[in-house]
């Protein structure tokens, strides 16, 4: 083993960057707390979506004759197929709700400050590009409940004024959903996606190691801050873990559970309610609030007040304080947001 690594080193030089990677010290009071994993367990939740997301890609059929059909072969008679879709359909899930919890841990660290802005901002693009991954990739079965989503999910970015028109159509390569569509939804999700979120994690985790990780919080940690441990075996082991706890959870539940198929979509019907996906309900229920002309209020203001907000922070929160108990506005509108999310998400799956 040891000659053909030094085979390899010999003829490529990788052996230092790698060391250098893996001996990376991390702080103790980062491996002491286990919200700092989170980053971590989303991008190993990232890697399982691109490994069963290739191999859903060698039975998927992308076309509107032949989608639907493919992907019943796939949960139902391809062995070993239930399981594969079984944990790129949960693992959407899991994608978003760690992305999000990771967000809300360098949220309340206040971890966006200088000189971490940069990194934040690439943060914000990936939460928003998650979010578009499970919007394209809800189209791809071609059931009922896909295709009336999209259907619906592409009027209310039609809604949008001046330029929304412009928008359905490049989302739906027309005036209706059909085979343009599933073609644009499809390489969008496996092939533009992929490589701008791998890019854009690259940069994330090329940022996170130039400025290391942001101060601790308490005294604890303070007195952590200088003791160091390398990034292998210490770090890479306990995120290893909860990875593989996070793929049991993914396999139980795509066991318990078939990852769900509706009927075959049928743009005649119309008694069929459109539901999108359980963490896109807020925004659904949200939408009720708004009828008519104050449509493009949930459409364009509220969703421009927030990622605008979410672009701007670091360039407004600039003191030093970063302890979420010391800056009230920042930690209020911090819980506004979650409570408001929470309840929406409950009156949108009852109501
Ligand atoms: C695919 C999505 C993402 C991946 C794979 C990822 C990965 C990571 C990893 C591994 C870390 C270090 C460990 C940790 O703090 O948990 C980290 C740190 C960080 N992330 Fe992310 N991240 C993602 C999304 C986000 C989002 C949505 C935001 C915010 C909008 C964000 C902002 C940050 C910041 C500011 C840090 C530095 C934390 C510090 O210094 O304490 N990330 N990220």
């Amino acid at each position: 083993m040891a000659h053909i690594l030094e085979w390899i080193d010999q003829r490529t030089g990788i052996n230092g960057p790698i060391r250098a990677f893996l001996n990376y010290p991390v702080p103790k009071y980062v491996t002491r707390n286990y919200l700092y994993t989170l980053g971590g367990l989303s991008l190993i939740t990232f890697a399982l979506q691109v490994i069963t997301g290739i191999l859903l890609t060698f039975y998927y059929d992308p076309s509107p004759e032949g989608a639907y059909n493919s992907v019943d072969f796939i949960t139902y008679q391809l062995p070993l197929g239930w399981l594969i879709r079984g944990i790129h359909h949960y693992g959407a899930s899991a994608m978003v709700v760690l992305t999000s919890l990771h967000m809300l841990r360098t949220y309340f660290f206040s971890a966006y400050k200088k000189p971490r802005e940069v990194n934040w901002l690439t943060g914000v693009l990936l939460l928003f590009l998650v979010l578009l991954f499970s919007f394209t990739g809800y189209l791809l079965p071609w059931d009922q409940k896909g295709y009336w989503a999209t259907k619906v999910g592409t009027e209310i970015a039609g809604s949008v004024p001046l330029i929304g028109e412009a928008i359905l159509r490049l989302m739906r390569g027309g005036e209706n959903l059909g085979q343009a569509t599933l073609t644009r939804f499809y390489a969008t999700h496996i092939l533009m996606l992929p490589a701008a979120v791998g890019l854009l994690i690259a940069a994330h985790i090329y940022l996170l190691r130039h400025h290391g990780m942001a101060p601790p919080l308490t005294e604890r940690g303070r007195a952590l801050a200088h003791k160091f441990v390398p990034f292998f075996p210490f770090w890479v082991v306990k995120d290893a873990v909860l990875g593989l706890g996070l793929l049991a959870l993914l396999v139980y539940l795509s066991y318990t559970a078939r990852a769900p198929l509706e009927f075959p979509a049928d743009p005649t019907s119309s008694n069929y309610v459109p539901r999108p996906e359980w963490y896109f309900l807020f925004y659904f229920q949200m939408l009720k609030y708004f009828p008519g002309e104050l449509e493009p209020v949930a459409t364009v203001l509220i969703p421009l007040f927030i990622f605008g907000s979410m672009i701007l922070l670091p360039f407004f929160d600039r003191s030093e304080e970063r302890r979420p108990w010391k800056k009230p506005v920042t930690t209020i509108a911090g819980l506004f947001y979650i409570i408001i999310i929470l309840i929406f998400t409950v009156l949108g799956a009852t109501g």
